[in-house]
């Protein structure tokens, strides 16, 4: 099927490589990029681009209208950290977007839908490693508590009204294309940024703290090898894991090819988010129902971030 695709919020970390990967995929003219502010040069001309407001219904509904949309990707949340910081600014985003787009479809409107769920769907009272697709969630973060209710929210739509939506549950994603913003996982890009420009890193979170993790291409790759499944059983916020590892397993894999980097730590509120979530997530289900594989372990990923951030990014 010819798809018409709508990104909402193309112009965040995983929305901007999403994007130019869905225009090479489906052809420009048929992918269009959506955000509330301007992105990076290549986004930016790459590909048609409109401002919009990921809460705006009767916008959205225009633009799905105009171009005869058939996929939506909704990307538009704000992130765990700044969310602790406006709590209710980011419920308010984060389930306004969801909702508003969950409306639209149930409208009749477009297809598909993929929307993201996180790690930070999982709390205190989940198990810490190898955390299994179903069990205790009782995330304790506002972005924890946006994500499993978005993830209710889609599996009510789903089963209310057959609208057809996807979802996994991403780890912290590392990318060089565009920085992240507001997020716990953050420091897994900066430090590579900082390698490179001042050899020295001083780390938010604490030099044991293991969380899940994924290179941008390999969750580029689940995304869209989710959406292109035939036939889901039923829907699914989906686990998928990529590599664990702590800051200091990061800057000894950074050390190897900069050995006169240095990193210290200063945890600070953010450690408390992370000490909420898993260290190491169960993807089994998500192996098992479609066929996705990561491919870059902590050595390709360094390897691939020290050869490409732009230090004065
Ligand atoms: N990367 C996100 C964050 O740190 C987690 O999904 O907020």
């Amino acid at each position: 099927m010819e798809q018409r695709v709508l990104i909402i919020g193309a112009c965040g970390q995983i929305g901007t490589e999403l994007t130019l990967k869905l225009r090479d995929k489906y052809g420009t003219s048929n992918v269009v990029a959506s955000d509330l502010k301007e992105g990076t040069p290549q986004l930016m001309t790459s590909g048609l681009f409109i401002k919009i407001d990921a809460t705006d219904k009767e916008q959205i509904r225009n633009i799905l209208v105009e171009f005869n949309i058939t996929q939506v990707y909704m990307m538009a949340a704000m992130l765990s950290a700044t969310a602790e910081k406006m709590p209710l600014r980011a419920w308010d985003l984060n389930m306004t977007a969801l909702l508003t787009i969950l409306e639209l479809g149930k409208e009749g409107l477009y297809k598909q839908l993929f929307w993201p769920s996180s790690i930070g769907a999982f709390g205190p009272n989940s198990p810490h490693t190898n955390t299994p697709q179903d069990t205790i969630m009782a995330p304790t973060t506002v972005y924890g508590i946006s994500k499993y209710s978005g993830e209710m929210w889609c599996q009510y739509y789903a089963t209310q009204y057959g609208l057809d939506v996807r979802t996994v549950r991403y780890p912290g994603i590392v990318s060089y294309k565009t920085k992240p913003g507001g997020g716990t996982t953050d420091y897994a890009v900066e430090i590579y940024f900082e390698a490179l420009k001042s050899r020295n890193y001083t780390c938010f979170l604490s030099e044991e703290t293991t969380l899940p993790m994924m290179y941008m291409d390999d969750a580029i790759e689940a995304t869209l090898s989710l959406m292109a499944h035939p036939k889901l059983q039923a829907y699914k916020a989906y686990n998928i894991s990529g590599i664990n590892f702590n800051p200091k397993e990061i800057a000894d894999a950074i050390k190897k090819q900069i050995p006169e980097f240095k990193i210290e730590y200063q945890p600070d509120f953010r450690q408390a988010i992370a000490d909420s979530w898993p260290q190491s997530i169960d993807d089994s289900q998500a192996k098992a129902d479609w066929d996705w594989q990561p491919q870059f372990d902590l050595e390709k990923m360094t390897s691939v971030m020290l050869a490409n951030c732009k230090p004065d990014m």
